[in-house]
């Protein structure tokens, strides 16, 4: 009984250690430095910004951010665009479909954006964080912990992976690239140099640019997460002060029987 238990348990380990490998092992990742990781890492609402314009400009064509509400454009930690700037951006760049009208109108910051256009194209509201546990370059399942590599890191490698060599298989077109799993991806590499025109002057290479929509889309998918690391380290600090002061009163307390004197 204890032989058969052991046997089925080792099956058991070693098949879900062999699936984890072929998930690791399936796209190489590269490290990014982005603005927001570790402890006191924030968003830079710049990059932001910019990670907004190529979404709008290019990866609207086909994906969808349909959990996102566009007012959010403007929150404190977020883009943090002026709310006439929201409600411009709104009406000039996003068609919603609205069921009173039966028609379609611009759309207002209290729409969501809208869902997928493209065919088979996944919606990237939450893309950067479904897409966050790969196994890193070297399949060790700690990357993320120890070099702060996630999502972002996988959508950004994504977009700069793409070798140039394609196939066509059953009619459909797939672009070799070394990041997807697999490495054969039916997405057409979206971003090329200068696609987009930064406001600001910043650089507008593929690279740049996969930087600066990675980011944006980590932003759709943690919006909050400049609160919570707020919160988390806010806890953290009230707890060690917490526990010196426990200690120390522990110490106080026990103090006329350790030592068996009254003081
Ligand atoms: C011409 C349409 C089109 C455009 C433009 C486009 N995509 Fe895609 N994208 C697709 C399709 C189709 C897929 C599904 C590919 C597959 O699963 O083989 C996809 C898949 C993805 C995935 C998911 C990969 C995965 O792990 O499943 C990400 C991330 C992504 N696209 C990001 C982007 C970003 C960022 C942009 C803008 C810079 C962009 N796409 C522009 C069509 C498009």
């Amino acid at each position: 009984m204890f032989r058969k238990l052991t046997l089925s348990a080792i099956a058991a380990l070693s098949l879900t250690t062999g699936s984890a490998f072929a998930a690791g092992g399936a796209g190489h990742i590269e490290d990014f430095a982005f603005s927001f990781e570790g402890p006191f890492g924030k968003f830079d609402e710049h990059q932001l910004q910019r990670g907004l314009q190529v979404y709008t400009e290019v990866c609207a064509a086909c994906h969808g951010l349909q959990y996102v509400p566009i007012r959010t454009l403007s929150d404190e930690g977020g883009p943090h665009l002026s709310e006439d700037q929201v409600r411009a951006y709104a009406a000039q760049n996003i068609e919603v479909y609205d069921e009173a009208l039966e028609d379609f109108r611009p759309a207002k910051p209290s729409d969501l954006f809208p869902a997928n256009t493209g065919a088979d194209a996944p919606d990237l509201s939450l893309m950067a964080k479904a897409r966050a546990g790969f196994h890193g370059p070297s399949g060790t399942g700690i990357n993320q912990l120890v070099k702060g590599m996630g999502g972002p890191e996988y959508i950004a490698s994504l977009l700069t992976g793409y070798t140039g060599k394609e196939k066509e298989e059953a009619g459909t077109t797939f672009y070799e690239n070394t990041a997807f799993p697999g490495g054969w991806i039916s997405m057409a590499p979206p971003l090329s140099d200068d696609i987009v025109e930064y406001a600001d002057g910043h650089k507008a290479d593929v690279h740049h640019m996969a930087e600066d929509v990675s980011a944006f889309l980590m932003w759709t998918a943690e919006p909050k997460m400049m609160a919570r690391k707020q919160a988390g380290f806010t806890a953290v600090l009230f707890l060690t002060v917490l526990s010196v002061l426990l200690y120390l009163t522990n110490k106080r307390l026990w103090k006329p029987i350790k030592y068996g004197r009254k003081d």
